[in-house]
């Protein structure tokens, strides 16, 4: 279990890939433990490289798939009352889209967590089938009658379901194809499953929006790769796939849905096009720009620990708001601990006792902050900014600030 495994290479086409920024050792994002186990923590070197070739943006070292997706995953998707809608929608978009002229259609969901986005075809009376490794959520979605295997998915479970169900209408995933170093065998599992009119769909947060909001905090173990629209062309173009359509959406702080079926087999919208061209703008494909956004990493942790020393020596109570997976990465490049931030409020009853990783702060249940009422709160969950900033109304009225630092550090 203690084996990382370190690379260098392209994990899609074999090129030396350098990384264009450290951030040094780092723990598992979603590994919040309790005291007894400080000692046991697990680190690895968080480096993000840019593949010169095919452009994929991507870590140069990975971690154990077992040490992230396991029996006591800390994620629950449904949690945000947002994604419940967003997924609400995301589900009706497929089912209008691409299976109003199937007769008795199959979906199947890589990544279904806690059922989120099936619960949907299941009250349409959908054929479906969630693949979750994870074991504790996977049984949430089993409890909401939500067909689910729990397992990685593969080739070779590809093979099985092809077996039990037969073709797939459409594959979806969210938040969930970025976290799979081995690619191809997802690829050539999905082009062998999928219908001839079939597609595959799936969202992940943007490359170009973490390059232009500078949201370092997207990079950490569980994302092996920073899609864009250029190198998942060339990822699915390797396995006779072909990119369809391309569609910004506003979650986690800006992902892009990717929409991709047989070559050949679908029109190719004009978004895809225009992305793109937007890219080029950008200047996602050249070296320099990851160069630029490195700067821009240093800047902003320059930026938030004078501010957060700033408030410590000025008295003031710091709390901060969501123990997300992204906060690890804050927490440990800027290294901000207990003594700068005293409890970090969490909904999630399996975060609540614990202690963040690598920084070991408490993470305590909403009653605590509510009662507490600290001067500032850093919030972690940034991407959930509009929810949480009308949720905590009560809390702004009464005087309480919420640090953000994204796009730049501010306090709102
Ligand atoms: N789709 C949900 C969950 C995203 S979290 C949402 O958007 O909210 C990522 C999920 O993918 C976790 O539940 C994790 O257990 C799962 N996962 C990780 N690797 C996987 C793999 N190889 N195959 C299928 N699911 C995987
Ligand atoms: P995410 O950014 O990966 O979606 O994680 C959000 C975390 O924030 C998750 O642990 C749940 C927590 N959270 C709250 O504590 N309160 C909230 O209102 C929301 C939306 C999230
Ligand atoms: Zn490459």
């Amino acid at each position: 279990m203690d084996r990382v495994l370190s690379m260098s290479r392209c994990l899609v086409c074999g090129v030396d890939t350098p990384s264009f920024l450290s951030f040094g050792r780092m723990p598992i994002a979603n590994g919040f433990l309790e005291a007894k186990d400080f000692e046991r923590e697990h680190f690895f070197n968080l480096d993000v490289g840019f593949c010169p070739a095919c452009k994929m943006v991507q870590l140069t070292e990975l971690v154990e798939r077992e040490r992230m997706f396991h029996e006591s995953y800390a994620f629950f998707s449904s949690t945000s009352q947002r994604m419940q809608t967003h997924f609400k929608a995301f589900a009706e978009s497929v089912r209008t889209r691409y299976l109003a002229d199937v007769s008795d259609p199959f979906v199947v969901e890589i990544g279904s967590n806690d059922g989120i986005m099936l619960q949907n075809f299941k009250g349409w009376g959908v054929r479906h089938l969630g693949v979750e490794p994870s074991a504790n959520v996977a049984a949430v979605a089993q409890g909401k009658g939500i067909r689910t295997v729990s397992s990685f998915f593969d080739d070779e479970l590809a093979q099985k379901i092809l077996a039990d169900d037969g073709q797939v209408s459409a594959f979806m995933g969210a938040n969930v194809m970025c976290h799979i170093p081995y690619m191809h065998a997802v690829m050539s599992g999905i082009k062998r499953l999928l219908a001839p009119r079939g597609v595959l769909v799936f969202e992940d947060p943007y490359l170009g929006d973490i390059v232009e909001k500078t949201s370092y905090d997207q990079i950490y173990d569980e994302h092996a790769f920073y899609f864009s629209v250029g190198s998942v062309e060339d990822l699915v173009a390797r396995h006779e796939l072909e990119l369809i359509d391309v569609e910004a959406q506003p979650v986690h702080g800006g992902s892009m849905r990717y929409t991709i079926a047989h070559r050949g087999a679908r029109p190719v919208s004009p978004a895809v096009e225009k992305q793109r061209e937007r890219e080029r703008e950008l200047g996602l494909e050249r070296a320099e720009t990851y160069a630029r956004f490195r700067q821009n990493v240093e800047r902003s942790r320059t930026d938030l620990v004078a501010l957060l020393t700033e408030l410590k020596r000025a008295g003031k109570r710091v709390a901060a708001y969501g123990a997300t997976s992204k906060s690890t990465t804050v927490t440990t490049y800027c290294s901000i601990g207990p003594d700068l931030i005293s409890y970090i409020s969490d909904t999630t009853p399996i975060k609540q006792g614990k202690f963040s990783p690598g920084a070991h702060i408490p993470v305590v249940p909403h009653a605590h902050f509510a009662a507490d009422r600290p001067d500032y709160t850093l919030l972690f969950a940034w991407n959930h900014a509009q929810e949480i900033l009308d949720k905590e109304r009560a809390y702004r009225e009464a005087g309480g600030r919420f640090i953000l630092y994204v796009p730049n550090v501010h306090v709102v």
